[in-house]
């Protein structure tokens, strides 16, 4: 049985004011979910006061990106694992499609990066995803084989996944866009992912969490999570409504 898990990635919106409000509006409203477990992902400058809001709930924090080297050391701008574990962080998301676009982060660099988020005790959350051309021309199943593969091509990859890591599948043309994948859509990705989890290693399909995300709302979310290999959502724009993120971690309670 694998446990429902959401998780809000604000990406670089908020400020201190809007999330000490977010966090003193989402606390009570998810009190009482103990089935889920619930993570909220800030701009790594509010991670710090987050961390200290979040304090006696069940709420967990993660990092929304990470240097690929273990540092410390001469790496101007850049944030390690050590430091967001020291700042309290459960998770980091790794190769988030905008980091992937807009920063320049291929295969090989998401891949080494997961690796180190784990060996450094955080749990990473690997998003997938293809664009749009690449599913209208029938490459979806490549592209998510070819990002997979460059964790499963290392060992520490593949113990991060026997471990605790997390997969999160982020149709690109999905995120931020208000298109959704069909919950049948999600639910081929995902267990195209999980197939070939199992087929790396015997078992690994099983236990690994794989999330969706892209344009989750509170009213499409419980017939996305309905789905057999959907585990729980990477919920961005609708995170930064608490209303609207806790009742998305209701909808994976009810799964
Ligand atoms: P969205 O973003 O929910 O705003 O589409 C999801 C994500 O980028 O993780």
């Amino acid at each position: 049985m694998r446990r429902p898990f959401v998780a809000g990635n604000w990406k670089m919106n908020g400020s201190k004011a809007s999330a000490d409000a977010l966090i003193a509006e989402l606390k009570p409203a998810v009190a009482s979910l103990a089935a889920v477990d619930i993570a909220v992902c800030p701009s790594a400058v509010y991670i710090a006061q987050v961390v200290n809001a979040v304090s006696g709930s069940a709420i967990a924090v993660g990092g929304q990106n990470l240097c690929d080297q273990a540092g410390p050391g001469a790496f101007t701008g850049e944030i390690s694992a050590a430091m967001l574990l020291d700042l309290g962080c459960r998770y980091v998301i790794v190769g988030h499609s905008e980091r992937r676009a807009l920063y320049g982060e291929d295969d090989a660099l998401v891949a080494a990066k997961f690796v180190l988020a784990h060996e450094a005790g955080l749990v990473p959350i690997l998003c997938l995803g293809e664009l749009l051309e690449e599913r209208q021309s029938g490459a979806t199943e490549a592209v998510i084989a070819r990002q997979l593969d460059a964790v499963l091509a290392l060992p520490g990859g593949v113990r991060a996944l026997a471990d605790n890591a997390v997969i999160a599948y982020e149709p690109v043309w999905a995120i931020g866009t208000g298109l959704t994948a069909s919950p049948q859509q999600a639910q081929d990705v995902h267990a195209f992912i999980r197939q070939r989890l199992q087929a790396s290693q015997a078992g690994l399909g099983e236990g690994v969490r794989i999330l969706y995300g892209g344009s989750v709302k509170a009213d499409n979310a419980g017939e996305l999570f309905a789905m057999t290999d959907i585990d729980g959502g990477l919920i961005g724009g609708a995170s930064l409504q608490a209303n609207d993120f806790a009742a998305i971690c209701l909808s994976a309670v009810e799964k």
